[in-house]
């Protein structure tokens, strides 16, 4: 796919997506009142005309006249063509590998949100259902793990907490030419409106709906969109005989916070390339990993096949545990909290906290190191965030060995102070805003 670009060279965000937001399934002629906000049915069972003959709904578990809303809304966003709501991301995620008998084997990208990690080795492995994990971010080592019983692909763009980006659309070429194998990729990180995977060929797209696509921090939810009918039907029947399906009351509170979507999106991916060049430019930042960075190696294959980059990032410091921890202690508005996509930001320290169950080995080998700290950046003033990790970082490393190497006393606090922030609160600044990346 190659659509509109931003001047930096990203995806423009498809046109009409607010519009669809707002009004895809939501049409007030559906209800006998003609209600603009689709109501609440709470009600788990639903009257038949004579056995057997419905309006389309028999019983809560089957479907919800709420919950049917949300999917349509959340089929339109990905423009595939059947959504499917789930009781969390997991819940998706276990509904969709079920799909797969004994003997099966999947391929999936080594660095994995933990929970699906923990999934794929307790649980599915022993139902005879093998995983190879891989970074499949290299085609060559892709093509090496792949076997003549892979039946499912699952990559999660960008991964977590490390930001590497797998190009959609080449492995999904790969994939294909090798047989039937459904590829599944996990967008919770962008959500469609900054990357829609069924126009790079993915079979399905799943999400932890708990995250940026309600963004309230208040709903616990997930969902997986496709296109093609013989997947929709089989991901249908299992999302009701294996039952993990969501409340109504959660549906309307996810269907209600996708209105904003865009704009909590544009918002998030805003401030956060404010904040990721502002630790680029620290001296005692040694990497930040944020892909609507030039400096980040895959930024060009984001550029590919997203419309930028959301808040949720990492950057890796010149210290050690102890520093980590005074940092993350030393925040004052950034949340010490797992998850992301919330409105409020959020830190974290990955090889404590969300990556603590992948093996030590594995995390070295990955890079989750002591000294990584996560970063999901809320809808609160960017200048804010900048400086409170400003006077963390001070706080953290102020009277260390590292901070005299690392900061002449010149360099302290300048970075702030030169960043053109956005809003009203952009007159107190100097410097000129520097070209979009993202
Ligand atoms: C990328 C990703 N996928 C799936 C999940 C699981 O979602 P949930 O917590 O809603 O079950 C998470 C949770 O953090 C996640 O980050």
């Amino acid at each position: 796919m190659d659509g509109p670009r931003k001047p930096g060279g990203f995806l423009k965000p498809r046109s009409g997506f607010a519009t669809t937001a707002i009004h895809a399934g939501q049409e007030a002629e559906k209800w006998k009142s003609a209600a603009v906000v689709p109501p609440i049915v709470t009600s788990t069972t639903f009257k038949q005309v004579a056995p057997a003959e419905h309006s389309g709904f028999e019983y809560g578990r089957s479907g919800n006249p709420m919950r049917n809303t949300l999917e349509e809304c959340l089929a339109a966003l990905d423009g595939g063509n059947h959504g499917f709501a789930f009781a969390s991301g997991l819940g998706a995620i276990t509904s969709i590998v079920a799909m797969l008998s004994k003997g099966d084997h999947i391929v999936a990208m080594d660095e994995l949100y933990g929970g699906t990690s923990l999934l794929f080795r307790n649980v599915i492995s022993r139902l005879g259902i093998d995983v190879t994990f891989a970074d499949i971010t290299d085609l060559g080592v892709l093509c090496n793990a792949l076997q003549d019983n892979t039946k499912m692909l699952w990559i999660e763009t960008p991964t977590n907490p490390l930001m590497k980006v797998v190009d959609i659309g080449n492995t999904v070429r790969i994939v294909k030419r090798r047989g039937p194998i459904l590829v599944v990729v996990d967008n919770t990180f962008l959500t469609p409106y900054l990357q829609r995977p069924l126009e790079f060929g993915a079979d399905i797209v799943v999400y932890s709906l708990t995250k940026y696509m309600n963004g309230h921090s208040d709903v616990v939810m997930g969902a997986a969109v496709v296109d093609e009918q013989a997947v929709a039907e089989k991901l249908r029947f299992l999302q009701n005989a294996m039952g993990i399906v969501p409340s109504p009351f959660d549906c309307y509170l996810v269907n209600r916070s996708l209105k904003t979507l865009a704009l909590r999106m544009e918002k998030h991916r805003e401030t956060s390339m404010i904040v990721a060049r502002y630790l680029e430019r620290h001296p005692l930042i040694e990497e930040v990993m944020h892909p609507g960075l030039k400096s980040h190696k895959c930024h060009d294959i984001a550029k590919k096949q997203t419309a930028g980059h959301s808040g949720v990032f990492s950057f890796r410091h010149a210290g050690e545990l102890e520093h980590s921890k005074k940092l993350l202690s030393g925040l004052k508005i950034f949340t010490l909290a797992e998850s992301l996509g919330g409105y409020e930001s959020l830190a974290e320290l990955p090889s404590l906290m969300t990556h603590a169950s992948v093996p030590e080995q594995l995390r070295t080998e990955l890079g989750i190191t002591h000294t990584l700290i996560r970063l999901s950046i809320g809808l609160e003033d960017a200048q804010d965030l900048v400086r409170d990790l400003d006077q963390a970082l001070h706080y953290a490393f102020n009277d260390t060995d590292i901070y005299v190497d690392h900061l002449r006393p010149s360099q302290i606090r300048p970075s702030v102070d030169h960043i053109r922030f956005p809003g009203p609160a952009s007159d107190e600044n100097v410097s000129p805003e520097r070209p979009p990346d993202n």
